[in-house]
């Protein structure tokens, strides 16, 4: 029989963790689940009203089970004391980053491990009794071997039953995509042990349809989420790729992808062209592909996954090429106002956004940078406009709206697709003007619409989408965020001639734009 997991541990706070755990938690009372790391401010976040992360409707689920606010006694704990939450629990998750290495073998490509073997370091030296280790972490296909590895030397005296669980969630919709997931995939060894060991953790998935829980081998399971993160981030560098020639000849990309994404075998989804992908993973988990091919001498491979992250930085550079070309070439003292840094919406992460890059090269032609993100803090746009292209403070000023960004703007850039920016929401008759509240629960089960609303496509077409609530008062910098709106009749009164529009988003109607005198630039629309 498989044993029953009471005490769960989980090595690592942050996007995945958190959420994750909290979600573990609140679906299963009568287990006790501690989210420990080494980030004493961040498990400080986590025990307060201002979680570290943002994520729509996380702080409700957090409330339940750490506090207890549906009368259970709190299960889901956080702590910096590792060794005692790791000794206590009969599974650990590690949830910890894998960043792409920056230095040594692979610099550039290959994943760091470090963090991972720490975490297994830990472990080994805290635990006293048998334990479940689960990687949770994207990991390159073979680092269960590494984790064996490690406790055999280290432990010897114990068993630890290693098991993959790759994370599949999205931020922005992580709660809704860890209630109902495609599939929970669970890689485990083929002796009886191991599969005992696999469902028991199958058995912690207890909302999940039995399905939808799908057992492979280790080695599948590991590589089975790198392969599912290329070949998404490869249907985006696709749709760009044909963005490019949709704006050389009159072909119109919304259009295209509603076409091919009919195609039952293709589908609609992942295929919204934009500026380029961001965010922690894609590119990291790509080029951790293209290494591993490299390692095993697959030129071709490694040529073909490497190609997904190339035409991405193309994508980026092309737009802002476009910015500047349109602007005659010459960005110096020009104002630009930059919409949204997050590198989706309904998230405040920037990690690779594809507006850091695209600021950094309008920045390097000399533009004054006027931004407004509706989560995404000061500080943050200036920690990364930094590292990215130094010095660039002088260049850049960060304002709390979008009106106020756009006075005197040359050009109005949107970078990431907020529901404020959008001019096709439910509720409104006209567009522009602020919300009203009655329009919010509208707006809200609205589906993410791509700009052509002449075509009527619904590309995304995401059912995560519609379960979006509105955050708790209180942990969201800028609690309407989700219900405001761009008054887009009073940006075109306010920006210089002739109120360039530059939508890397797709997001507004170019059409109810012209009318109120903007001239909108869509990616994979010709100008
Ligand atoms: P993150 O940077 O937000 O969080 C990782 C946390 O681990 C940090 O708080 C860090 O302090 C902590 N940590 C590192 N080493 C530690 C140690 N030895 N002991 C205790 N704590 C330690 O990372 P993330 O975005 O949550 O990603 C985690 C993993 O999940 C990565 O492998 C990533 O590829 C994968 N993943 C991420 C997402 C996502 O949406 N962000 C989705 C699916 C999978
Ligand atoms: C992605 C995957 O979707 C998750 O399944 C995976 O678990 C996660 O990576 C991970 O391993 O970290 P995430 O990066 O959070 O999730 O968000 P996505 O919705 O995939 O978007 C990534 C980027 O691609 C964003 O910049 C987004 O704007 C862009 N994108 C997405 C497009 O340009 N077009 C699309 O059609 C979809």
């Amino acid at each position: 029989l498989p044993k029953t997991v009471k005490r769960i541990c989980c090595i690592g706070a942050g996007y995945v963790g958190g959420p994750t755990c909290a979600v573990i938690a609140k679906q299963n009372p009568d287990i006790q689940v501690t989210v420990v790391d080494l980030s004493e401010a961040r498990i400080a976040a986590w025990k307060s009203t201002a979680l570290p992360i943002f994520e729509p409707d996380l702080y409700e689920i957090v409330e339940v089970a750490r506090d207890g606010t549906d009368g259970r006694r709190p299960n889901l704990h956080f702590s910096t004391d590792i060794a005692t939450a790791i000794d206590e629990a009969d599974l650990i998750f590690i949830a910890v980053n894998t960043p792409t290495k920056t230095a040594g073998l692979g610099a550039g490509k290959a994943s760091n491990l470090a963090y991972v073997e720490s975490a297994a370091r830990m472990i080994a030296e805290a635990a006293t009794s048998d334990k479940i280790v689960v990687e949770k972490s994207t990991v390159p296909c073979g680092t269960a071997d590494s984790l064996r590895t490690i406790f055999a030397a280290l432990a010897p005296h114990l068993a630890f039953d290693i098991l993959s669980n790759p994370e599949f969630l999205a931020e922005g919709t992580a709660i809704n995509d860890l209630l109902n997931p495609d599939r929970i995939l669970i890689g485990s060894l083929k002796d009886a042990k191991s599969k005992s060991a696999a469902e028991a953790l199958a058995q912690v998935y207890n909302w999940v349809p039995r399905n939808r829980i799908v057992t492979v081998n280790i080695w599948s399971s590991e590589l089975a989420k790198l392969a599912a993160n290329c070949m998404l981030a490869q249907r985006i560098s696709s749709i760009n790729s044909l963005s490019a020639i949709c704006e050389a000849t009159g072909a119109e990309i919304e259009e295209l992808a509603q076409v091919v994404g009919l195609d039952v075998r293709i589908g609609g989804r992942m295929l919204k062209a934009s500026a380029g992908f961001g965010g922690s993973c894609f590119k990291k988990d790509v080029l951790s592909l293209v290494y591993i091919a490299e390692s095993l001498h697959l030129e071709e491979v490694a040529l073909h996954w490497k190609s997904v992250v190339d035409l991405n930085e193309y994508q980026k550079g092309r737009f802002a090429r476009r910015i500047t070309r349109a602007l005659h070439n010459t960005l110096a003292n020009k104002r630009i106002a930059i919409l949204g840094w997050a590198y989706k919406k309904n998230t405040r992460d920037t990690r690779e956004s594809a507006a850091i890059t695209i600021a950094g090269q309008l920045i390097a032609e000399g533009a004054q940078l006027a931004i407004y993100d509706p989560l995404v803090s000061e500080k943050q746009i200036f920690d990364d406009l930094e590292s990215a292209c130094p010095n660039a403070s002088s260049s850049v000023k960060v304002y709390p709206d979008a009106s106020a960004a756009c006075i005197d703007a040359c050009a109005v850039v949107i970078m990431t697709e907020w529901d404020e920016f959008k001019t096709d929401y439910a509720g409104s008759p006209t567009f522009g003007g602020m919300a009203n509240s009655s329009t919010d629960d509208h707006h809200l089960t609205s589906t993410s619409t791509s700009a052509s609303s002449d075509s009527g496509i619904d590309m995304q077409d995401d059912p995560s989408e519609k379960s979006a609530v509105l955050p708790a008062p209180g942990i969201d910098d800028n609690p309407n965020y989700s219900t405001k709106r761009i008054d887009w009749r009073h940006i075109a009164a306010v920006v210089r001639r002739p109120r360039l529009v530059f939508d890397g988003r797709n997001v507004v109607d170019s059409d109810m734009l012209a009318s109120l005198g903007f001239r909108v630039q869509s990616i994979g629309k010709a100008d």
